[in-house]
């Protein structure tokens, strides 16, 4: 049951930052034009979930590309157009199929409150908080090499969240969206086969843990499904991603990484023994990332795949 409520939580939050991002509405706006609004989302979200398990880590991900390049925009929900490759077609995309939850949430909740996100647009009676966040008109398959790959060092990973004003705590904390997730064997592959003239699998790794990553992930002829859950309750939000970071199992050398590093390690090993420490920072550094670069200029998209 426990579980449970704190995957329910989770999912809000999320579907709270995603509506966030996508601009179209604004938190406080929502308090008195649609209160039923951040429900409806939940529940799309949650609904969609029970139906598909891929759809949380999916979406947090999303989330997390979406902030990273051109700042939390929405322009990772664009389509490509002829002429242009949008950057939900860009290089690493594999694991962002779950678009179509966002499109069902906002098609019920233009159902429910059909003058909200219409009204957004001309400014009506309870649009008195300035600051709605709008959506941005560029999406570039191209950018998404500015997002940081699963090989870079500690220092690197401190400079690529600095730039968009996240700190070592907030890189450490969100690093724990982790706690869902899969990934392809090509992102860690170099870890485990010839990794240097000394070892070959990188020695940071857990030896048991190392053959069992070998196994599934072959040099070659392996299936393109194959890979690996990046923590071992994958279905489950919890801590356990930093447990296993401190017992030598963490499948990236990012996340093996920051437990090599004095100004992450303990931090790490702190979200592992606290739990409920992980959850409050996490939620601090999820509105935190909500916040990156945010559009106060710019237009309400009407339909989430087009700009007007
Ligand atoms: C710290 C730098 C990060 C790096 C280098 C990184 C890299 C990656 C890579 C390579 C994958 C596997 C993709 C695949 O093979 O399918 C992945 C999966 C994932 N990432 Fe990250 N990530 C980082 C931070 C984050 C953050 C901040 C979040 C969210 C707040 C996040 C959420 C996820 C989720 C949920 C998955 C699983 C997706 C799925 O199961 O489909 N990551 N990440
Ligand atoms: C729940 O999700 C399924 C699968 O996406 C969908 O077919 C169904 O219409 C959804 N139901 C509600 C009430 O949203
Ligand atoms: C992901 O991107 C690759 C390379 O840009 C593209 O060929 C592929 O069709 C895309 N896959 C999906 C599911 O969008
Ligand atoms: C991290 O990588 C960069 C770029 O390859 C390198 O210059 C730097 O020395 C590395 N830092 C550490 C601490 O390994
Ligand atoms: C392993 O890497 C070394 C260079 O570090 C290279 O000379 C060798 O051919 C590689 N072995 C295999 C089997 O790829
Ligand atoms: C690759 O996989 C196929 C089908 O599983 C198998 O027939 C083939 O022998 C494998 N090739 C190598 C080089 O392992």
């Amino acid at each position: 049951m426990a579980a449970q409520s704190t995957k329910t939580l989770f999912l809000i939050l999320l579907s709270i930052a995603i509506m966030r991002a996508q601009g179209a509405l604004n938190v406080h706006y929502y308090d008195q034009s649609c209160p039923q609004a951040e429900y409806i989302v939940a529940k799309t979200v949650l609904n969609a979930s029970i139906y598909d398990p891929k759809v949380p880590p999916r979406l947090l991900r999303m989330f997390f590309h979406d902030c990273f390049i051109r700042g939390c925009d929405a322009s990772i929900l664009l389509d490509s157009t002829p002429g242009n490759k949008a950057e939900k077609d860009g290089p690493p995309n594999i694991s962002i199929r779950s678009f179509y939850v966002i499109d069902d949430a906002k098609a019920k909740l233009e159902k429910a409150c059909p003058q909200t996100v219409s009204c957004a647009d001309t400014g009506g009676p309870y649009w008195k908080v300035p600051k709605g966040r709008k959506d941005g008109r560029v999406s570039k398959a191209s950018d998404t090499t500015n997002l940081p790959p699963p090989t870079l060092n500690t220092t690197q990973l401190i400079q690529s969240f600095a730039n968009r004003g996240l700190n070592i705590k907030d890189l450490v904390a969100l690093s724990g969206a982790h706690t869902l997730g899969f990934s392809h064997c090509s992102s860690f592959v170099a870890r485990i086969h010839n990794f240097s003239k000394l070892h070959d699998i990188d020695p940071s790794i857990n030896a048991e843990f190392g053959s069992m990553l070998k196994k599934k992930c072959p040099r070659s002829n392996r299936s393109g499904d194959a890979g690996q859950f990046l923590d071992s309750t994958s279905s489950k939000f919890d801590n356990n991603y930093y447990k296993q970071i401190v017992a030598g199992k963490g499948v990236f050398t990012t996340d093996q990484g920051m437990y090599h590093d004095q100004r992450t390690r303990s931090i790490i090993q702190a979200f592992a023994k606290d739990q409920s420490l992980f959850f409050r920072e996490f939620v601090a550094s999820m509105i935190k990332l909500g916040n990156v670069g945010v559009k106060e200029v710019g237009e309400v998209r009407l339909n989430c795949k087009r700009i007007n």
